[in-house]
């Protein structure tokens, strides 16, 4: 059955690639985005790459009213929320930022989500909540202890979302602890575009495989994992992506929490090896100390989501790494090298760079 999906946040990354999903099921998509974080390029691409109409609201969440006029305009059957701030570093320099935009985003959206009587909510949770676990792999009941403001908002979101779950029995929300979303939609045409010097290990790697920055610093390889370099459990944003649809198809009453992860690990060194295979181009790399607030290992146990969802994410690290790859070699400066006059600090493309995977499109 045809529904109309609000997507907040749907220009960025892992919601864009939810949005293309939502479309190829034949869900009507409207998205709310303030483009904070993201291009207008990503929103036209979604309707490209689903060959479906996507309507399209610049509007920032924190504006209650802008919202509410967008919930008039559409009869929205339930809501992905995606939008959010979510650099760990920034949000230690400015906590106020995130608290305000993050919780004052959540809360106008659940009471324009009440006001019109749509109660279907799928939440952007994060593996961030756990903090540094005290077992692995981490299940959903493991203790919540976030170290930072980031994931401190994430946490309270998700005790706002239990709390009005509890008060009104209509509402069915899920809320989705994603471990580590890489890779891009096989298309190459959408992927991780992020501003500035990225905070994340993969952007970081697939920018130095195109040219654009000498090497990687690896964080400290006296961690006690095996080989001594941080380990995460990294998911394919496309496997992600349809762990939201999977979470929409079985919302229940109430309000429940599903980790979306692969439940395997892979180290830093592994992550540079397997790009330097899939690219064909070499990866050099300093060690140096430590990044504050960093853990040895993430690592979710999915079997809940798996189970419950009938969800799995079975998409390798090659094919992750090898979509990424494909991605940052046909746009080594994101959505900017489709704007002409934009700056760039990249080489030209490599017109043999760009090594697709033969993985289907979802
Ligand atoms: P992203 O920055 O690419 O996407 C977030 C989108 O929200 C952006 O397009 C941004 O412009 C928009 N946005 C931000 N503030 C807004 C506001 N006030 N009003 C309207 N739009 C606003 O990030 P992403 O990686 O796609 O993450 C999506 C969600 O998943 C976020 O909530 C994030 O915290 C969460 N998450 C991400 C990761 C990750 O590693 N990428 C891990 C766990 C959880
Ligand atoms: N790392 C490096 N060099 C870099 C970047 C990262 O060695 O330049 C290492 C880190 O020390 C860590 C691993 O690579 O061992 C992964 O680091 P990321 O920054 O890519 O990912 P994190 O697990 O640290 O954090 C990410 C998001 C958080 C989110 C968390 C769980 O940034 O917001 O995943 O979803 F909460």
């Amino acid at each position: 059955m045809q529904e109309t999906i609000l997507v907040t946040g749907g220009a960025g990354y892992i919601g864009s690639h939810t949005a293309i999903a939502l479309a190829e099921r034949g869900h009507r998509v409207v998205i709310v985005d303030n483009l904070a974080n993201s291009s207008r390029r990503a929103v036209e691409r979604i309707g490209e790459l689903a060959r479906a109409e996507v309507d399209f609201h610049e509007v920032d969440l924190v504006d209650n009213e802008a919202l509410g006029e967008v919930f008039g305009q559409h009869a929205i059957s339930s809501v992905i929320h995606f939008a959010g701030l979510k650099a760990v570093g920034e949000s230690v320099a400015e906590p106020l930022g995130y608290y305000r935009t993050n919780l004052i985003s959540t809360i106008n959206l659940l009471e324009q989500m009440e006001a019109n009587h749509v109660w279907d909510l799928v939440f952007s949770s994060s593996a961030t909540v756990y903090g540094d676990p005290d077992l692995l792999p981490i299940p959903e009941d493991a203790k919540l202890q976030p170290t930072n403001p980031y994931g401190r908002t994430k946490l309270m979101i998700e005790d706002i979302c239990r709390d009005v779950a509890a008060a009104d029995d209509r509402w069915r929300i899920s809320l989705l602890r994603y471990f580590n979303p890489v890779g891009a939609h096989p298309s190459g045409r959408i992927g991780e575009d992020p501003r500035g010097i990225p905070n994340n290990l993969v952007p970081y790697v697939m920018q130095v495989a195109v040219g654009r920055r000498d090497q990687v610093q690896v964080y400290g390889d006296d961690w006690n994992t095996a080989d001594g370099t941080g380990v995460r459990d990294y998911i394919h944003v496309v496997d992600l992506a349809m762990g939201h649809l999977a979470a929409l198809d079985h919302l229940e009453p109430g309000c429940d929490v599903f980790n979306l992860g692969t439940g395997t690990g892979a180290s830093v060194f592994e992550i540079i090896k397997t790009t330097e295979n899939v690219s064909g181009r070499p990866i050099p790399f300093e060690v140096i100390g430590r990044r504050d607030g960093d853990i040895a290992t993430s690592l979710a146990d999915p079997s809940k989501a798996n189970r419950n969802l009938e969800w799995r994410a079975d998409r390798s690290l090659d094919v992750m790494l090898a979509d990424s790859w494909n991605w940052q070699s046909k746009h080594p400066n994101g959505f900017a090298d489709d704007d002409p006059g934009a700056p760039t600090d990249a080489p030209a493309p490599d017109p043999d760079g760009g090594g697709a995977s033969p993985m289907p499109t979802s």
